[in-house]
């Protein structure tokens, strides 16, 4: 990659994820997220959309990018700083408040016995934004920039607000910190498709405070949200460059695939007409060669014994064997130089 950490807000390279995977009486581990380079400017803010069907490894990094799990290899740097050896007070007091997330269920992010503007007051005060005195102004300005002001929300529940009314709140108590970078995972996807927009328009204009990474499985509001775009596959980044690139002419067969069921105009037909997940999403994890083979309409024989390599055609990156050549690694084998962690399992 051309940027460097040291002129990057986040930058990422080579990073993987694995996790224990538990068939009957064996067990194996699996890359969620397999060797996945990219990284955010630091002297302009972007929206960066990370899309993909279920299962593609988007949460889980966006969970490392988080700081919520850690690495099994590669490199994760925040201006500048290795993010894996933060200490535990430079984790608290400075990188979750340069980082903040905003979740995907704005029900369940809220106690409904709580009133709502405690939660903003709290994260004021825990993270030092401001007093208990004087948060009210802190508060005001987080709740402005997702168009609510305290007067409106004070003393409500959460039951007595609309989802998207909901998700602002949430979007507002992730502002409260001033980050540099808001990680929204799937922020829209349960909210009515009338809302939706509106939240989508609300980060574009968050846009001009902060970088957004916004990770979503629906490509026309990945379409309309982003300034770049990188398409997830079973652990893999496939393509990602500029939205109007990867999105408009899309090179990769599983972007063009996405992009096909977006297109179809009556409603219905979009459904059917949506990718078929593999009867077990972790075979294709396991597959040898390109995670996409066996659903994919242009498939070659060396599809099936070798993994494609990356490779820059027409200003966006493509990982497939129609546009380059091949990673010589065996599929599923890991760089370990730079991050020992440990594999997981999912309880
Ligand atoms: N803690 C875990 N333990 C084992 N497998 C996991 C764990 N978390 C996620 N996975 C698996 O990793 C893959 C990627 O999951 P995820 O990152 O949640 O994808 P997405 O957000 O794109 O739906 C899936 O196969 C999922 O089942
Ligand atoms: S590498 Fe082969 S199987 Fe994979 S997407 Fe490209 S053509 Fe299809
Ligand atoms: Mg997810």
């Amino acid at each position: 990659m051309d940027s460097t950490p040291d002129t990057s807000l986040l930058w990422i390279d080579h990073l993987s994820k694995s996790f224990h995977l538990r068939r009957g009486l064996s067990s194996t581990h699996f890359l969620a997220v397999d060797q996945a380079s990219l990284s955010l400017p630091s002297d302009h803010h972007e929206i960066l959309t990370l899309a993909g069907e279920s299962g593609s490894g988007k949460t889980t990094l966006a969970r490392m990018i988080l700081g919520l799990i850690e690495p099994t290899a590669g490199r994760l740097y925040f201006r500048a700083r290795d993010v894996t050896r933060l200490s535990g007070a430079e984790r608290r007091t400075w990188f979750r408040r340069e980082v903040q997330p905003v979740f995907q269920d704005p029900y369940a992010t809220f106690n409904p016995l709580r009133r709502i503007e405690t939660y903003l007051y709290e994260t004021a005060i825990n993270f030092r934004v401001a007093k208990r005195s004087n948060a009210d102004e802190a508060v005001d300005r987080a709740l402005a920039a997702v168009g609510l002001s305290l007067r409106e929300v004070h003393g409500r529940y959460p039951n007595e607000l609309s989802g998207g009314q909901l998700q602002r709140i949430s979007i507002a108590r992730a502002l409260i910190t001033s980050p540099s970078l808001l990680v929204a995972d799937e922020p829209v996807s349960m909210l009515d498709a009338s809302l939706r927009m509106s939240i989508v328009n609300l980060f574009r204009s968050l846009r001009e405070q902060q970088s957004v990474i916004y990770i979503t499985h629906d490509l026309a509001t990945a379409y309309y949200a982003s300034d770049r775009v990188a398409i997830m596959l079973r652990g893999w980044i496939v393509e990602m460059g500029p939205v109007e690139k990867v999105l408009g002419s899309p090179l990769h067969p599983y972007t063009q695939l996405l992009k096909s069921a977006i297109l179809q105009p009556d409603p219905d037909q979009q459904v059917q007409s949506k990718i078929v997940l593999s009867s077990s999403d972790s075979d294709d994890y396991l597959q040898v060669g390109c995670r996409f083979a066996a659903r994919c309409p242009r498939v070659l024989d060396i599809c099936r014994r070798v993994v494609p390599a990356e490779t820059i055609v027409d200003g966006r990156m493509v990982k497939c064997h129609l546009y380059g050549g091949s990673d010589e690694r065996q599929n599923g084998s890991l760089r370990t130089e730079h991050v020992a962690g440990q594999s997981e399992t999912r309880e």
